[in-house]
């Protein structure tokens, strides 16, 4: 049995390195209860297993015996077990059975306690405080002490040739409080260090008018308790007096077991007869997804490994020195890592507190190992270190020395705003722009262009577009890359299917999919479209109307939703972008028309409609793994991670496309394929009111799509036919920008999504970035701010938002009545975002120097009105839409992280402030030269590429290429100079 120590050491350390690691990506507690009765059934299995192979240890073993180790078992039966008298032992552990059933008993209630209040928190993690577990060895060393006074001081061995030092370095090891001291180090190091170095909250919303902010923390100390607890009780368990003798050792690990085995089957009672009291959740009980399933898997292998290895150390080194194990080894892992990927800035970090409290626990943990050494050498007991090897402090060096390097290779300011340089940066990457998209000066440079950047020969009727957007002054003539991406994927399906599949959409009205047809140049709206979505086709109409004599035949499905439908598995739509690549006809001499007779070829709308559809309805629920994330690569963070933990910003999702607390890069930040986080941040992927979508490659025209979907984009009706129009007037003017309010303005409603009374409007954006502009109830946490610090330098700041209101202006509000959700999250909502304000004109904009926009269900219509203003907007958006690769951020309007982590310090840069900041005067100058600048460049720029013309040509464009690609001799077909 003794040859297991080390392994069993050495085993726990590992899994609680890979446990750690692990914990906060894994599916597993997306179903709490679920997971624990797997867990502990299987730990219980896996400890009954191994006791199995123990025996040997104690000599004898009695088959059908085993279920002794059961102290309930032993009922009425005392004296049986009592063959041998214990022996005269150790008073911190239990002697008689009647001890030995209480414990067990608590045990179990214990366990079953501590997955109700793991569930209970995981229900609201955005609420969660600072955890208390690195205690838990300073508590089991004080129940130690406690234990150990009855027996009165540990002997101390007189040497009268002790120095003094040596005396007093023997008088301290001895001392009955001395394991408490060194535990206490280390949890007091635990705690601080943990609490610096975690992730700044994120802006999931912890309700004020909700008790959860204190509920939560409340139960996170008492799980803490428990956890102390059920230490405690496993630790009696294996170290009971009734198990010594002949099948001691396995008899005590039995009943462990046992005690695991209780509490899962107790578990599963409770939830089989919650299944069967509660007929709403009983879908949700039994669904396993395949995620889940996998994930959990992995879950309970590693948690197994970790229990057994536990078990085994407890028996061997005690309770106590295997909590001050697994502490040890958890919180240097996680804050170790944490340290290492956040070395930047950005986010602030005590890093010299968090440096010294590294150190308390590296002194803490050496010191307990060291007092436990000597005081083996002393009693000769067999259950701790006889020495401690001299390669245990040279882990510890080296762990210091990596916290050391962390630590002094820190930057905790930046010498430069970073908003200056993306500006810089934005200016360089908008001249790039425009210098390829003007390349071609006639016809043959455009034709030549075309076949340069496509591979493919122009459309037919080409020579029509190219009249019709010169001679509307199109400044892009060349590039349309966002058409070519979105259609590339087709060329895999032959003209024949994807006319039938536009015929599967357009045919069922529950597809909520409007069909247009073109006939010899009209264009004509398909019967059954709902009357509430007639303005957008008769939009439509208008804008097809004006170049519809130049398109073929054919019938388009549109999207009537504001969400996307189509997202196609990455395993399956990336050999179709291969294959759409790979059509390449430069050498053959295109016919530059479209087939005869294509409208014979379109089925007509069946009357009565179509009753089979090929998609899946998900309104109300969870869309991110079932299709906002299947366009990833297999093995990317969004397809293999569960970010559960919303209380914090997911470093590693917003760091690729962040500078600092800034949003640097627009185009990074639409490829969800690395922010798994996303899951829980937008209504689409939490809770979208309606959405029809299909796996398979179906053409749809929508008007925006989150990154991932294959929808077909076009310039919104919306915007054509000025459903949201800027129009100032002398009531409303729009003054120049020096002139105006320096309020950041909102108003909208909370249509993100669906909150149908499970809480999920807590993650939607719109509902957070109202909570984040607003100190309701000085409850939000506090963000970040970018302020001077010292004469060249700046430092990011944390501070309350109740603060940041008072510094920076903000007018952010839901309007009228709360929209879009069912249950209690209707009068919560009201309450928590209370007042609800009349809605405003939307002429009213203009007053204010910076607008937000937020988009929602689908795209923000308000947007462009915003760009052709004189007015600054500030956006954040998952959603993309046709005109994306012309707008440059940064250059015509401030694009902002949908976590919202940058909105204050952006806020802050361009409205500056002035006031009392952590009890120091602080002045930063607004940047009102570069506000103006980038309002007015983005207003010139939308009178240039997103006029009214300009969705006409794109629209045309794509048509065309449309054209092409239902045309059975697609190949064939196509414009060159000679042959038009
Ligand atoms: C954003 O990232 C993409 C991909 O990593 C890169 O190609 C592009 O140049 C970046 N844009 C900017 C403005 O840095
Ligand atoms: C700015 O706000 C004040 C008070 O809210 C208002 O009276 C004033 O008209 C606003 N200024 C402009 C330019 O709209």
């Amino acid at each position: 049995m003794d040859k297991t120590k080390w392994p069993a050491i050495s085993g726990l350390v590992a899994g609680t390195f890979l446990l750690t690691r692990s914990v906060p990506t894994t599916f597993a507690f997306d179903k709490p209860v679920h997971t624990s009765i797997v867990v502990l059934a299987s730990c219980a299995a896996a400890i009954i297993g191994l006791s199995r192979l123990l025996p040997q240890d104690g000599g004898r073993s009695h088959k059908g015996q085993e279920y002794d180790a059961l102290p309930m078992g032993d009922i009425g039966q005392p004296e049986n077990s009592r063959a041998s008298s214990p022996s005269p032992g150790d008073v911190r552990y239990p002697s008689s059975l009647r001890q030995l059933r209480m414990l067990f008993l608590a045990l179990v209630l214990a366990i079953c306690l501590r997955v109700e209040a793991l569930r209970e928190v995981l229900a609201n993690t955005q609420c969660a405080g600072l955890s208390w577990e690195p205690l838990i060895p300073f508590a089991l060393a004080l129940l130690d002490y406690r234990a150990v006074q009855r027996r009165g001081m540990r002997a101390a061995p007189d040497d009268p040739d002790a120095s003094v030092y040596d005396a007093l370095e023997e008088r301290l090891l001895r001392a009955p409080y001395s394991y408490a001291l060194a535990a206490g180090l280390l949890g007091m190091g635990g705690l601080l260090t943990t609490a610096l170095t975690t992730s700044p909250k994120s802006t999931s919303i912890c309700a004020a008018s909700l008790p959860y902010g204190w509920v939560v923390p409340v139960l996170q100390h008492v799980g803490t308790v428990l956890d102390l607890f059920i230490a405690f009780c496993i630790g009696q368990l294996l170290h009971q007096q009734e198990g010594r003798g002949a099948r001691g050792v396995s008899l005590r690990f039995i009943s462990v077991a046992w005690a695991l085995l209780f509490s899962a089957v107790s578990l599963l009672s409770v939830g089989v007869v919650y299944y069967v009291v509660s007929k709403d959740d009983r879908k949700g009980i039994l669904t396993i997804p395949a995620l889940y399933f996998w994930s959990v898997l992995r879950f309970d292998a590693l948690s197994c490994f970790t229990a057994i290895c536990t078990v085994i150390t407890i028996f061997h080194i005690g309770t106590m020195s295997t909590s001050m194990i697994v502490t040890f080894a958890s919180v240097s892992s996680i804050t170790t890592a944490y340290a290492w990927n956040n070395h930047h800035p950005f986010p602030s970090m005590h890093a010299n507190l968090a440096f010294i409290a590294l150190g308390m626990v590296l002194l803490g943990f050496a010191t307990y190992f060291h007092i436990e050494a000597s005081e083996d050498k002393a009693s000769s007991s067999t259950v701790t270190f006889s020495k401690v090897p001299s390669w245990f402090y040279f882990l510890l060096l080296s762990l210091f020395a990596v916290r050391a390097g962390i630590w002094a290779t820190r930057h905790t300011t930046v010498s430069y705003h970073p908003i200056d340089m993306l500006i810089y940066e934005a200016q360089l990457q908008h001249e790039a722009y425009i210098s390829q998209t003007t390349a071609s000066k006639n016809l043959t440079d455009a034709v030549r262009v075309y076949k340069d950047r496509y591979s493919r020969h122009p459309p037919p009727g080409f020579q029509h577009w190219y009249e019709y957007a010169t001679a509307r002054n199109s400044v892009v003539i060349d590039e349309y890359d966002s058409i070519y991406q979105n259609l590339l994927p087709f060329h895999a399906l032959s003209a024949q299917t994807i006319r039938q599949r536009t015929w599967d959409m357009t045919s069922n009205p529950w597809n909520d999919a409007a069909g247009l047809s073109v006939r010899n140049g009209e264009v004509a709206i398909s019967p059954n479209v709902m009357p509430t979505h007639r303005w957008m086709l008769d939009g439509l109409v208008d804008m097809i109307g004006h170049f519809a004599q130049h398109l073929p035949d054919m019938d388009l499905a549109f999207n009537l939703n504001d969400e996307c439908r189509v997202a196609v598995p990455f395993e399956k739509i990336e050999p179709m972008r291969a294959i759409g690549r790979g059509s390449l006809l430069l050498n053959t001499v295109p016919k530059n028309e479209f087939s005869e007779r294509r409208d014979e070829q379109w089925q007509p709308v069946p009357d009565p409609p179509n009753a089979q559809t090929p998609l899946k309805e998900l309104s109300f629920q969870r869309t991110f793994y079932d299709f906002g994330s299947v366009g990833c690569p297999p093995h990317s963070s969004a397809r293999t991670q569960r970010i559960w933990d919303v209380n914090g910003i997911c470093m590693s999702c917003s760091a690729p496309q962040s500078l600092g607390a800034f949003l640097a890069n627009w185009t990074t930040a639409a490829d969800i394929c690395h922010q798994p986080d996303l899951a829980n941040l937008h209504g689409l992927y939490l809770s979208p009111a309606a959405f029809k979508g299909a796996r398979d490659l179906y053409p749809i025209f929508s008007q925006s799509k989150a990154h991932g979907f294959n929808d077909i984009l076009y310039p919104s009706a919306w915007n054509y036919i000025d459903k949201a129009r800027y129009d100032p007037s002398d009531d409303h003017p729009d003054v120049p920008f020096a002139e105006k309010n320096s309020t950041l303005f909102w108003r909208g409603a909370t249509s993100e999504g669906v909150s149908p009374g499970m809480g999920q409007w807590r993650g939607m954006m719109r509902q957070r970035f109202v909570h984040l502009a607003n100190n309701i109830n000085s409850s939000g946490p506090p963000q970040t701010l970018l302020l001077p610090r010292g004469q060249h330098s700046l430092a990011y700041t944390q501070l309350p938002v109740s603060e940041l209101t008072t510094l920076m202006s903000t007018d952010v509000h839901v309007v009228d009545f709360i929209a879009r959700c069912g249950g209690r999250d209707c009068p919560q909502q009201a309450h928590e975002f209370a007042p609800l304000v009349p809605p405003t004109d939307f002429q009213d904009h203009w007053q204010h120097k910076y607008l937000l926009d937020l988009d929602g269900a689908g795209f923000s219509g308000r947007f462009l009105p915003f760009l052709h203003s004189h007015s600054l907007p500030f956006k954040a958006a998952l959603f993309r839409e046709w005109w994306d690769d012309r707008v440059t951020p940064w250059h015509h309007f401030v694009p902002l992280d949908i976590r919202g982590q940058g909105l204050w310090a952006t806020l802050a840069y361009f409205a500056g402030l002035d006031g009392i900041v952590n009890g120091r005067h602080v002045k930063v100058a607004a940047h009102d030269v570069e506000g103006e600048r980038i309002a007015e460049r983005g207003r010139n720029w939308a009178n240039q590429v997103l006029r009214k013309e300009d969705m006409e040509i794109y629209f045309f464009r794509l048509l065309l290429e449309w054209g092409r690609l239902t045309d059975d001799k697609r190949d064939e077909i196509g414009f060159d100079v000679d042959t038009g």
